[in-house]
């Protein structure tokens, strides 16, 4: 035998390298708290169910407890050759309360332990995810608020398209993270199940009470399945791929931060909090924390790579490559928050310049969709009225004359129904005000869309 936990069946120890690259304590020991949280359901569900005399699991319990205060009191000291966060906890208990530790493990394996010690891992964290995201969702609707008429250029394939309210596009920018809180809600249900009980694969021949654990660790339900509940890691995988996706919706929100905040477009600019300089250049201020958020999307769309890549050919049930699984979800909720919180400060304390966003909208000619929709109303078929204001776009961008600036003599030689009330609907303004169907850029819709996510945040 020897000196592992395991080591009974072993003559010679591992070669001298195998220890620190087989060990996870590194960074499994972020689990600490729940795996001492794992084993003190399961010790009372021991002693409840008298599959360990109550004089031991009371001796268990009282030792667990004093390694959940050192652990709080940051005392709590790991060691790579007790390999991981379940053994070294072992370890310590044992030194805490001798031998009688060993009865801790009884209808246990490590395969269902770390699974518990992970759903209960992403379980504390999801609410905390959800939270944050709520926290943006705030500052955006805050800010469309007090800019419902503040008009600038609605973009695609970022040519100038409609004018827009500034308003408008931050709630757009509200349903999308208002989608990323459903699929962290939903994914809460498949990481409230509880894996404990299932032990290595196959459960257990001990009289165990997998209801009371479940109960006891504020799961929902056990898995039905032990195969399962060991070898599933799809409520990470599903946590990652809404990391994921909630990490594309912050990068084209920096994205535009960042052309937005530069001289040339104007539109935006960042509060020196959170700006940074140049060690060279006296006059930058640079979108750093914008930037940052977009490249780390690359780093949380890699978590999930890594862990699909791990699992993807996997037979059941535990295999040890699932030891990876657990640096990369660390990392993306390690991501996730402060990209967050540091993007709700930064618009809370950006300045839109909305001057500098409406003027984008009166030299260009995003109005042409206005009068291409006007002679339709006159009963031009719309596609005539499309060639005909397209001549007219051509024409100006030669002279440098505007739809506004077209006299209505020459409007009145293309359609003699054409009148001065043309003007009024080719302001840009008017043009967001008039857009009134459901879901639109009008002042009402985009009031009416603040009022709709005030009343889903309230319900919070
Ligand atoms: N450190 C391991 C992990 O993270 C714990 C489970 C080990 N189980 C085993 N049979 N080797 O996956």
């Amino acid at each position: 035998a020897t000196n592992k936990l395991w080591g009974g069946r072993f003559e010679a120890s591992g070669d001298e390298n195998i220890d620190a690259f087989g060990a996870s304590i590194n960074f499994d020991q972020l689990m600490a708290a729940e795996d001492l949280q794992g084993s003190l359901a399961h010790v009372e569900m021991l002693q409840d169910t008298n599959i360990i005399p109550e004089t031991d699991a009371k001796q268990i319990i009282q030792g667990l407890k004093s390694l959940q205060q050192q652990l709080a009191a940051g005392k709590l000291k790991f060691d790579t050759t007790n390999e991981d966060i379940h053994m070294n906890i072992e370890a310590l208990l044992t030194k805490e309360i001798g031998p009688v530790a060993g009865k801790l493990h009884t209808a246990r394996s490590r395969n269902d332990q770390v699974a518990t010690d992970f759903h209960l891992y992403l379980k504390k964290r999801l609410p905390k995810i959800i939270q944050a995201i709520q926290e943006l969702q705030r500052v955006l609707v805050t800010k469309a608020e007090a800019n419902i008429e503040t008009i600038m250029p609605g973009y695609t394939h970022l040519q100038h398209a409609q004018p827009i309210s500034y308003g408008h596009y931050l709630m757009a920018y509200f349903y999308m993270l208002q989608r990323d809180v459903e699929r962290f809600e939903f994914n809460q249900q498949h990481t409230n199940l509880s894996p404990l009980g299932a032990a290595a694969l196959a459960g257990t021949t001990f009289p165990i009470d997998r209801q009371q654990t479940t109960r006891k660790l504020g799961f929902d339900k056990p898995y039905s399945n032990s195969l399962d509940a060991v070898s599933d890691r799809d409520f990470a995988l599903e946590f990652l791929s809404n990391a994921a996706i909630l990490m594309v919706h912050l990068s084209r929100l920096c994205e535009e931060i960042v052309l937005w905040s530069s001289y040339e477009f104007g539109y935006l600019e960042l509060s020196d909090q959170y700006s940074t300089g140049s060690s060279i250049m006296p006059q930058k201020k640079n979108p750093d924390m914008a930037e940052l958020i977009r490249g780390k999307s690359g780093r949380v769309f890699g978590d999930l790579f890594g862990l699909l890549t791990v699992m993807k050919s996997l037979p059941l049930a535990y295999n040890k490559d699932m030891q990876e699984d657990k640096e990369g979800t660390f990392d993306a909720v390690k991501t996730i928050i402060p990209s967050l919180k540091i993007l709700a400060g930064m618009l809370d304390t950006a300045q839109v310049n909305s001057e500098k966003m409406a003027a984008a909208t009166e030299k260009d000619f995003s109005n042409a969709t206005e009068l291409a929709d006007y002679l339709a109303v006159k009963g031009i078929p719309f596609r005539q009225a499309h060639a005909l204001v397209g001549q007219l776009v051509l024409e100006g961008l030669k002279t440098g004359v505007t739809l506004q600036e077209i006299p209505l003599s020459k409007y009145q030689e293309i359609m003699p129904e054409i009148g001065s009330d043309v003007y009024h609907d080719l302001q840009s303004k008017i043009a967001v005000e008039r857009r009134q169907s459901l879901g639109g850029t009008s002042f009402a819709q985009v009031k009416y869309q603040i009022a709709e996510a005030k009343k889903i945040l309230d319900k919070i």
